[in-house]
């Protein structure tokens, strides 16, 4: 007989479950991929039988994975559903499902999969109370734990909230989940560099001038998060693991081999390498702004001085990008969704076609768009026909909806759950990476939030962002670049 195989989702009846989880799962499940013996069960304090449950999720499929919503396969579907009434905060609340689980189980256990699909504040609790349930014991099956962001609030807050799940949980047993990793065009940052020819040889300072990472959102406070976003602010909500993340993948040697450790451990050898701010030079590194209208958001004090924007430098200190600045910014109540990578190319060392008076040559520029538009642009030089020696950029596009249109990109969730399901770790972040990734950003982040740190400048909702961002970089001889807009 097959071992069972339950995902066991904390925190049921929230929005990301109803929003990710639950219709990543269906999906999976429309895809055969789920494996058939799985069982998915809700676990909350809000009172639901399983058919209640059932309908709840029923609703949010239909509103979350619309073009894939389909009845006869919901119904096959809600059958593996089931919802368990149970306080996790303490093991003596978790009874309820210890004995479902039995029930379920038998007596030879079964691999299990816990989803903290809960508030971050609540976390650290039910991993003590599992632990202390006796249910992360790997007794008849594996068991798995899987954490969202944000993974502490500095860096002695992670390293505590990693002592606590390490002392129930095994590493490899920790799946902490950064959803950025899930996107297919992030893990395409590697496929198109070890996995090509032409474009690693001149992945380094002597090819590369700088490497622009933006990922700019249009959504404000949405949800009613500003309560959480304003004791975040974007430094921790986007930089120390998203932004940082994407950096990692363009900046880090190839592995040996694809295997979850090596990777990882690339990954950390490039954080390892990214110099951390001294407090005095960290304040000239990094600029904020706040969207108009923010202080009126439900859950944000009217004097908050949170930055929903913000631009900074970081440097990678090895030998591949000796003296190549990274430039990173995002923030929310912009004029577009995009997000994307721009390697801006140093110049040839020498032209022999005169230019225009005034005229300077736009030097080779390569995007790698993350998302709307998924997919990569190669910028280069042309000769304008039937004119003398005119040039004038032009663009190689690879578009993702165009090379694979029967293929739609999935939702980041629905691959991250199948991989910690079947136990592959790649495309989640280890203790290590998150820990050094704080270190980074701690002294940039206390930058800002100094007594006598400049207020964020104001920037219109549906704009560029603010103007300090610009003359930051012009500053820095540079302009912020978009291939990808259109
Ligand atoms: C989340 C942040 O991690 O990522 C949100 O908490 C942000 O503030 C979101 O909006 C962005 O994700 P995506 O996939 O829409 O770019």
């Amino acid at each position: 007989m097959t071992n069972p195989l339950t995902v066991v989702i904390f925190g049921a009846s929230g929005d990301l479950a109803a929003r990710k989880l639950i219709p990543s799962l269906y999906r999976l499940h429309c895809k055969g991929r789920l494996p058939p013996e799985a069982r998915v069960v809700g676990v909350s304090r809000s009172p639901f039988s399983d058919d209640a449950f059932r309908q709840k999720v029923a609703g949010s499929v239909q509103q979350f994975a619309k073009r894939d919503w389909d009845a006869a396969a919901w119904d096959e579907f809600a059958r593996r559903l089931f919802y368990v009434v149970a306080d996790a905060g303490t093991a003596a609340g978790l009874d309820p499902l210890k004995q479902w689980l039995h029930k379920e189980e038998g007596d030879g256990g079964g691999r299990r999969l816990y989803y903290l699909s809960v508030a971050p504040d609540l976390a650290p609790g039910i991993v003590v109370a599992l632990g202390e349930a006796g249910l992360a014991k790997e007794d008849g099956g594996w068991r798995r734990v899987v954490l969202e962001k944000p993974f502490g609030h500095d860096l002695a807050s992670a390293k505590a909230l990693n002592r606590t799940v390490r002392a129930p949980f095994d590493e490899s047993q920790v799946y902490r989940i950064d959803h950025y990793l899930g996107k297919d065009t992030v893990q395409n940052v590697l496929a198109f560099r070890f996995a090509n020819t032409l474009f690693e040889p001149l992945w380094n300072h002597k090819f590369i001038d700088s490497v622009q990472i933006t990922v700019s959102e249009t959504v404000t406070m949405e949800g009613g998060r500003g309560g959480y976003y304003d004791k975040s602010g974007v430094l921790r909500d986007m930089f120390q693991n998203h932004l940082l993340q994407v950096l990692t993948l363009v900046a880090m040697e190839a592995p040996a081999r694809f295997t979850a450790d090596q990777l990882r451990n690339e990954k950390v050898k490039v954080l390892e390498s990214v110099a951390v701010a001294a407090a005095d030079e960290a304040c000239g590194r990094v600029v904020t702004g706040q969207y108009a209208g923010y202080r009126s958001e439900k859950g944000v004090p009217p004097d908050s001085k949170t930055p929903t924007f913000a631009a900074l430098k970081l440097t990678v200190d090895n030998g591949r990008w000796h003296g190549v600045p990274f430039y990173l910014r995002s923030g929310k109540g912009l004029k577009d969704r995009l997000s994307e990578v721009v390697i801006q190319f140093l110049c040839p060392p020498h032209l022999m076609f005169p230019l225009p008076p005034g005229q300077t040559l736009q030097c080779n520029r390569l995007a790698i768009c993350l998302q709307p538009d998924e997919g990569i642009h190669l910028n280069f030089q042309t000769k304008v026909p039937d004119q003398g020696m005119v040039l004038k950029p032009a663009d190689l596009e690879f578009h993702y909806n165009k090379a694979y249109p029967d293929t739609p990109i999935p939702e980041s969730y629905e691959r991250l759950l199948l991989d910690a399901i079947t136990g592959d770790a790649h495309l989640f972040m280890r203790s290590d990476e998150i820990e050094r990734a704080w270190e980074i950003m701690d002294p940039l982040i206390a930058a800002t939030e100094r007594a006598d740190a400049p207020q964020p400048q104001g920037y219109a909702v549906g704009s560029d962002g603010p103007a300090c961002a610009d003359e930051y970089l012009a500053r820095e001889g540079r302009a912020w670049l978009s291939l990808c807009r259109h």
